[in-house]
C-alpha cells in the first residue's frame, strides 16, 4: 500500500464495509422525492407535442382548437413562443448540445417537441396537444447508415472524438502472416432510466429554483442561467434522488428548457414529466455504429496491426459521434494502431454518452474480432489475449497506473471454469438439448477524475454534517460517499449527516465517466482531514490536553477520539477537546482534483475480463445467457456490496447490448416503431440467471490518494463481446452484429 495512503483510510471502519444502500427504505417505501413528486402550490402541467415526421415542416397547428379546451391555459409554438436570452444553438457548458426549443418550423427528428401546452391539469394539456392536430410538409427521412454521406470527424469539443495512429499501419498490414477483415454493427440504444426526464420550475423574480434529476448540478445550474440570462447564483437545483442517469441527464435538453420558459411566461410553477415514448427522440441515445476492424499477426501470433474505423451516426445539428474506434487504442499490443471515426448526419435526434460511450459499442466489435483472429490463429480466445495484451499503453508507452488485467483474465477464467472449453465450436450440448457455448471478452475503461469541493462541520457534541452537492443516480453514493466521509472525520455512520443533491452546497462536480466517487469522494475526504486537522491544533496548543506538544502528522482520528499514532492510550475525544475550547463547532474544507501530471506520468484505466455460457435451442434459435462470471479490478472498491450492484448492472446492460436493445426506425416517416417497452426491450429476471463478480484486489497509489476507480460502466464492456463470442462458440455461427437476434441464426 502506498505511503501517499491516508492512515485514517487504512484504519477506517467504514469503507470497505458492504452497507446497504442508506436511502433504500426511502426509495422503496416511495418517501424519497424525485423532481415529479414536487407540486408547488398553482402548479401547471406541461404536455408538449412530438413530431410525428422525421424530416420536413410543420405547416398547421390547430392552436385555437387547443385553447379553447376547457382547462388549457397557454399554448406555445414558434409563433408566440418566449424569447431565451441565450442562443439555443450555443453551447454553454461542457456537456452541452444544440437544444430544440421551438426555434422553427422546422422537424429534424421524430419526436422533436413542435409546440407545448400548458394546463391545469395533466388531462387537460394532453388533450390540448392532442387537438393541435398537426399538419406537415414531409420530405423522406434518412435514418439508416447508409442514408447519408459518410464524413471525417475532425476532433474537437466534447463528442467529436480524435482519431489516432501509433506505428506504421502500412507495414503493420504487410508484416500480417494471417489478417482478417471484419464489419461489425451495433443498434441505436435509446436512454431508458426508470425515472424519465422531469422537471419542475418555479420562478419568483429573476430567481429559478428547479427540481430536476440532474448528473451535474452546477453545471446545470450555468446551463440555465446562460439560456435565460440571469446570474448563476440565482438558480437552484434541487436533485437529491435520481431514477437513473446513464449520461441523458447530464445534458440539459430542450423540453426542459421549454418548461421553465413556460413557468416564466405563465407566472406560475410549471411541471414536464416525458412520457414512456417522449424519451425516443429529444434526451440523446446511443448512436447506431458500423465498424470495420483489421486486424494482422505475425507468426508468433503477435498483433502486427490494429485497425479499427468506426462509422456512427449523428444529427443533422449537432455532432455527437460514438467514440467506439477508441476502445482499440488502449489495450493491445499491436505493432501499429490505427482509430479513425467518421459520421453520418440523419433525421434523428443527437446522440449523447449512454452508459460506457464509446467502449461498450467499441469493444463489442473489438472483442469479437479478437475471437475472430484467435481462431485464425488456432488459438485458445484467452490465450490469445494473455499473448496480446498491453504492458504498456500502446503509443504513449505510458505505464498503467497498476496492471491488473492479467489478474483479471486469471481469477475470471479460474471461476468460470474456461480451461475445459472445447477449441471447436458447437461440440457442448447440455441434457435439455441446448446447444452450450462460451465466450470471453476483455473490458478496459479509462478512470478519470474530475473536480469538486466539499464542506464538513465538526459539532461539540461529536457529531458531523459533510456536504457535497454531487447528486446520488441511484448507484448508492449516498452511501459509499458518506462512508469514505467517516472515516476521513474517525467517526460512525450514524454520528454522521450526509447533504447532497443541492446546488447550494459546495460543488460536487459531475457523476458521470464512471469518476462520481473518486472525484466527490476525494473532496470529502480532504473536507474531513481539513477539519481534523484543525482539531488538532486546538489539542496540541492545549497544555491541558494529552496531546498538547503533539504534532498535528501523528495524529490519528478514530471512533471519535484523536491520539497518538501508536500510543493510543495517549488521546481524548473530539468532545473534549472542543469544549474546553469552547468551539461549537469546526468547519473544515476540501478539494479534490487530479494533477495533471499524475496522468502524464501514468495511464490510469480500470480492468475486467468476462466470461460468459449461453444455451441455444438448436430448432428454434432462442439464446440464453445461462452464466456470466465478470472480473474486475476497480481500485480500492468503498462498498462491495454497491460495486457489485454496480457490475452487475453494467453487465446485465452488456446482456440487453447483445440479444435484446435495438431502436428500429420506419423508413417511410422516421418515427421509431417501438418506443416503448412492449417493443423495446431490456433484459428482465427471466433473462439474467447466473450473474457473478469476482473483484480483483487492486492497491493503485497514483490514480488518486485513496486509489479509488470507478465501478458504474465497465460491467457492459467486456459483457456484449463474450456473449457474442459465446454464442458462435455454441452453433459455428458468427454474427457481426448487434443485437443478435432468432432471425440472424435461423437465416446463418
Ligand atoms: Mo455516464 S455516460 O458517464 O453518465
Amino acid at each position: 500500500m502506498s505511503d501517499v495512503l491516508d492512515r485514517s483510510i487504512r484504519f477506517g471502519s467504514n469503507a470497505g464495509q458492504p452497507l446497504t444502500r442508506r436511502d433504500g427504505i426511502a426509495k422503496v417505501t416511495g418517501t424519497a422525492t424525485f423532481a415529479a413528486d414536487n407540486l408547488p402550490d398553482g402548479l401547471l402541467h406541461a404536455v408538449y407535442l412530438p413530431a410525428t415526421i422525421a424530416r420536413g415542416r410543420v405547416t398547421k397547428l390547430d392552436v385555437d382548437a387547443a385553447r379553447a379546451h376547457p382547462g388549457v391555459v397557454a399554448v406555445y409554438t414558434p409563433e408566440n413562443r418566449p424569447p431565451l436570452q441565450g442562443d439555443p444553438d450555443d453551447k454553454p457548458t461542457m456537456f452541452s448540445f444544440r437544444i430544440e426549443v421551438l426555434q422553427d418550423d422546422t422537424v429534424r427528428y421524430a419526436g422533436q417537441p413542435i409546440a407545448l401546452v400548458l394546463g391545469e391539469t395533466l388531462e387537460a394539456a394532453t388533450e390540448g396537444a392532442r387537438l393541435l392536430n398537426p399538419d406537415y410538409d414531409m420530405q423522406t427521412p434518412r435514418t439508416g447508415l447508409d442514408d447519408g454521406d459518410p464524413f471525417d470527424v475532425e476532433p474537437g469539443g466534447f463528442g467529436r472524438p480524435a482519431g489516432t495512429t501509433h506505428g506504421d499501419i502500412d507495414a503493420g498490414h504487410a508484416a500480417a502472416a494471417k489478417a482478417i477483415d471484419v464489419t461489425y454493427r451495433t443498434a441505436s440504444q435509446y436512454h431508458n432510466a426508470m425515472e424519465t426526464h422531469a422537471i419542475v420550475a418555479q420562478w419568483d423574480g429573476d430567481q429559478l429554483l428547479l427540481d430536476v434529476p440532474t448528473q451535474a448540478l452546477n453545471m446545470t445550474c450555468a446551463a440555465y442561467a446562460y439560456f435565460f440570462g440571469i446570474p448563476v447564483e440565482n438558480v437552484t437545483v434541487r436533485s437529491p434522488y435520481l431514477g437513473g442517469g446513464f449520461g441523458s441527464k447530464a445534458i440539459p435538453v430542450g423540453p426542459s428548457v421549454l418548461a421553465i420558459l413556460a413557468a416564466r411566461a405563465s407566472g406560475r410553477p410549471v411541471k414536464l414529466m416525458l412520457t414512456r415514448q417522449q424519451m425516443f427522440g429529444p434526451v440523446a441515445h446511443r448512436g447506431a455504429t458500423r465498424q470495420r476492424l483489421r486486424l494482422g499477426i505475425g507468426d508468433d501470433a503477435a498483433l502486427t496491426v490494429l485497425d479499427h474505423d468506426s462509422l456512427s451516426e449523428t444529427s443533422t445539428f449537432d455532432d455527437f459521434h460514438e467514440p467506439a474506434a477508441n476502445a482499440s487504442q488502449g489495450l493491445y499490443a499491436a505493432g501499429a494502431i490505427r482509430s479513425s471515426h467518421r459520421g453520418v448526419r440523419l433525421d434523428i435526434g443527437t446522440p449523447g454518452p449512454m452508459r460506457a460511450p464509446g467502449e461498450a459499442s467499441g469493444a463489442a466489435a473489438l472483442e469479437c474480432a479478437m475471437d475472430e483472429m484467435a481462431e485464425a490463429a488456432g488459438m485458445d480466445p484467452l490465450e490469445f489475449r494473455l499473448k496480446n495484451y498491453a504492458e504498456t499503453e500502446p503509443g504513449t508507452g505510458k505505464p498503467y497506473s497498476s496492471k491488473a488485467l492479467r489478474d483479471c483474465y486469471l481469477q475470471g477464467a479460474e471461476r468460470f471454469g474456461w480451461a475445459g472449453r472445447p477449441m471447436a465450436p458447437r461440440q457442448m450440448q447440455d441434457e435439455d438439448g441446448l446447444l452450450t457455448g462460451w465466450g470471453m471478452g476483455t473490458a478496459l475503461f479509462p478512470a478519470p477524475m474530475f473536480a469538486a469541493e466539499a464542506r464538513a462541520t465538526l459539532r461539540a457534541d461529536g457529531s458531523a454534517l459533510v456536504e457535497t452537492s454531487a447528486a446520488d443516480m441511484g448507484q448508492g453514493s449516498w452511501t459509499s460517499l458518506a462512508q469514505i466521509a467517516a472515516d476521513s472525520l474517525g467517526l460512525s455512520m450514524d454520528q454522521l449527516e450526509f447533504h447532497a443533491g443541492h446546488s447550494s452546497l459546495p460543488d460536487g462536480g459531475v457523476a458521470g465517466g464512471s469518476g462520481h466517487t473518486a472525484t466527490a469522494g476525494g473532496a470529502l475526504h480532504a473536507a474531513g482531514r481539513d477539519t481534523i486537522r484543525q482539531l488538532g491544533e486546538l489539542a496540541a496548543g492545549d497544555p491541558a490536553s494529552p496531546l498538547y506538544g503533539a504534532g498535528n502528522a501523528s495524529l490519528v482520528a478514530q471512533h471519535g477520539r484523536l491520539f497518538v499514532e501508536g500510543d493510543p492510550g495517549r488521546g481524548e475525544s473530539f468532545t473534549d477537546i472542543l469544549s474546553r475550547a469552547g468551539v461549537p463547532e469546526l468547519i473544515g474544507s476540501g478539494k479534490a482534483a487530479r494533477p495533471p501530471e499524475a496522468g502524464q506520468r501514468h495511464a490510469m484505466y480500470s480492468h475486467g475480463a468476462v466470461f460468459a455460457e449461453v444455451k441455444v435451442d438448436p430448432e428454434l434459435c432462442q439464446m440464453r445467457v445461462s452464466r456470466l462470471v465478470g472480473a474486475f479490478a476497480a481500485g480500492r472498491i468503498i462498498n462491495p456490496k454497491l460495486a457489485e450492484s454496480q457490475l452487475m448492472g453494467g453487465m446485465i446492460w452488456g446482456i440487453g447490448f447483445a440479444l435484446h436493445e435495438e431502436a428500429k426506425h420506419d423508413p417511410r416517416t422516421g418515427r421509431i416503431l417501438n418506443a416503448d417497452f412492449a417493443g423495446y426491450h431490456v433484459p428482465v429476471n427471466a433473462d439474467v440467471c447466473g450473474l457473478e463478480v469476482v473483484t480483483v484486489h487492486e492497491d493503485d497509489p497514483f490514480v488518486n490518494p485513496l486509489g479509488i476507480k470507478g465501478v458504474g460502466e465497465i460491467g457492459i464492456v467486456g459483457t456484449v463481446g463474450a456473449i457474442g463470442n459465446a454464442i458462435r462458440h455454441a452453433t459455428g455461427h458468427r454474427i457481426r452484429r448487434f443485437p443478435i437476434r432468432i432471425e440472424d441464426l435461423l437465416t446463418a
